[in-house]
């Protein structure tokens, strides 16, 4: 069963800072309340910046065994992509990101490239200790709003094939495969590995949300 993806309270008080302009603008600091699996945090989304990507690389190395290189961050800062941070007021005692000089926790980010009809998502990730408590649906959340405050009727995305995590979120934001890449990723030497092509339709997913 899939659950479309829904906006949280806290994305949709965001909002009209990013329709009025690029996105993401930097937010007041939201606060999510605690759920099962996660604190009570203090949030923010945050522009991705080029100082931002020694704590950006540091994270995407740990999340992947085949991460980005600074050269993909770098090259779509370059072209305007929205690229967005998910950022958290440290805890009491929480270390926060080492590699960041404000102190504040790096739990996640994601990449995107506008098209005319549609956003294609390039990069999305949790930081590993911060996974599984819903902050890739909250940032999906957020990118499926904006998208549809650009007029965008589609999300497209690539997921490995072996990547079950990842197509279980998508799964369960109300995304559908609608193709396969064959070869499309590489996949240790000499081998490579499928790409599922994967959509959400942005215009129903709202109706659907509209109707909750
Ligand atoms: C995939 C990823 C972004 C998910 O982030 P996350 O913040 O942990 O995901 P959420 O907590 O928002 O989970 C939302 C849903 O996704 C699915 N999901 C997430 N992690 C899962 C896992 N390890 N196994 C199975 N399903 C999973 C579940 O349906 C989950 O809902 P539930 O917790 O109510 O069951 C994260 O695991 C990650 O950064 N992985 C490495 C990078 C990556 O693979 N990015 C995607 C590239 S296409």
């Amino acid at each position: 069963m899939t659950t479309p993806i829904h906006a949280d309270a806290a994305v949709k008080a965001a909002l009209p800072a990013w329709t009025s302009g690029l996105w993401p603008a930097p937010t007041e600091p939201l606060v999510q309340p605690r759920t099962a699996s996660r604190p009570e945090r203090r949030i923010v989304f945050e522009p991705m910046l080029e100082s931002d990507l020694d704590a950006v690389q540091a994270v995407e190395s740990q999340a992947y065994a085949h991460p980005w290189s600074r050269r993909h961050f770098h090259d779509s800062l370059k072209a305007g992509y929205p690229a967005m941070l998910l950022l958290s007021e440290a805890l009491p005692g929480e270390v926060a990101h080492p590699l960041r000089a404000d102190g504040r926790v790096l739990l996640g980010y994601l990449v995107a490239m506008p098209g005319v009809d549609e956003v294609h998502l390039l990069n999305i990730t949790v930081a590993t200790a911060h996974q599984r408590q819903g902050w890739a649906r909250f940032m999906l959340d957020a990118l499926a709003l904006w998208s549809r405050g650009q007029g965008a009727q589609w999300l497209w995305l690539e997921v490995r094939q072996s990547n079950a995590p990842a197509r279980g979120l998508y799964e369960r934001c109300g995304f559908a495969q609608v193709g396969l890449r064959k070869g499309y990723y590489p996949a240790g030497q000499f081998q490579r590995e499928d790409a599922v092509v994967m959509s959400l339709n942005l215009v129903a997913s709202a109706a659907v949300e509209a109707n909750r």
